[in-house]
């Protein structure tokens, strides 16, 4: 019998599933240490805690979005090895889940109360880029992570300048980001054609708004 493992749109299914349960509801692990351990806490006045757990909050749930998409793109993704590449990126990714979660804990505040609809909308945006063929899966995944690390880099900016441990957190993602697309790059991704940043973007605005909050 042959040792290659040929996955049945019923294996898929069920990955996704098990992927999708413990991105919203479960308690993920990250495989590295959290970059902010070793920054020493500091204590944020009211204004400034809200602010930076609205900040972490977005960045979570961008990861609970980064999840879904490579999850989704990978359960209908033709080749094997782009599928590994995507199950491969949403490892990483699951680091910044946790590192996201551990920091909204220590700012004494939790996900996006919306987290299934943003996994939901993800996966169903990332199912439908795959479908349309391989090269359309990797340049999904650097237009993503392009904004993913523009919006990072904006919330450098704006995060308390006291926040040492969020900012340490943020500095690693975005060095992730800056790679994964460079990897997706390097792998054959097309170039999406307008309007599809453009709407990505207005969508991620969206998201943002609305996760700061709840
Ligand atoms: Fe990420
Ligand atoms: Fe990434």
């Amino acid at each position: 019998m042959s040792t290659s493992r040929i996955l049945s749109p019923l294996d898929r299914l069920l990955d996704s599933a098990q992927n999708a349960l413990s991105t919203v509801a479960g308690r993920p692990r990250a495989e590295r240490a959290n970059p902010g351990e070793s920054t020493p806490e500091v204590v944020l006045d009211e204004a400034e805690r809200r602010h930076a757990a609205g900040l972490m909050r977005i960045n979570h749930v961008g990861e609970v979005c980064a999840q879904a998409l490579y999850i989704g793109q990978a359960a209908v993704a033709r080749d094997p090895a782009t599928r590994e590449q995507l199950l491969a990126a949403a490892q990483e990714e699951t680091d910044h889940l946790a590192w996201c979660a551990d920091r909204l804990r220590e700012l004494d505040s939790r996900p996006s109360l919306l987290n299934p609809l943003w996994y939901a909308g993800s996966y169903a945006i990332g199912a439908l880029a795959g479908l349309r063929g391989d090269g359309w899966n990797l340049g999904f995944v650097v237009e993503t992570e392009r904004q993913v690390e523009a919006h990072l880099q904006e919330h450098l900016q704006t995060l308390p300048e006291a926040d040492g441990r969020s900012r340490a957190i943020l500095r690693t993602m975005k060095d992730d980001e800056a790679r994964h697309a460079e990897h997706a790059e390097a792998a054959g991704a097309k170039i999406l054609p307008q309007p599809i940043p453009r709407v990505m973007a207005l969508a991620s605005k969206l998201m943002k708004s609305v996760a700061y909050r709840v």
